[in-house]
């Protein structure tokens, strides 16, 4: 059982922390890390600077229900 928590614990420490931002009508263009000089997002660009920025995406709809439908149901 020991040596079963230990690997377990070491696994948690390799494994990456994802972090996902479902945000209604926020566009690139509002995050200071994407640019934005007059919004103040100071975490957020934390996150940016210390993890990866990802700075392609892609939705499966411009609306809110189907793309959330897509993400949750993987279609
Ligand atoms: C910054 O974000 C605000 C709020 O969304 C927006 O009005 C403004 O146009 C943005 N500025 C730039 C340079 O994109």
């Amino acid at each position: 059982l020991a040596i079963s928590l230990c690997h377990q614990g070491q696994a948690a420490t390799d494994a990456p922390n994802i972090v996902l931002f479902v945000v209604d009508d926020l566009g690139i263009g509002d995050v200071g890390a994407f640019g934005n000089d007059t919004t103040q997002t100071p975490h957020v660009d934390s996150i940016c600077n210390q993890g990866v920025k990802l700075e392609h995406d892609l939705a499966a709809a411009a609306l809110c229900t189907p793309s959330r439908t897509a993400m949750m149901t993987s279609r």
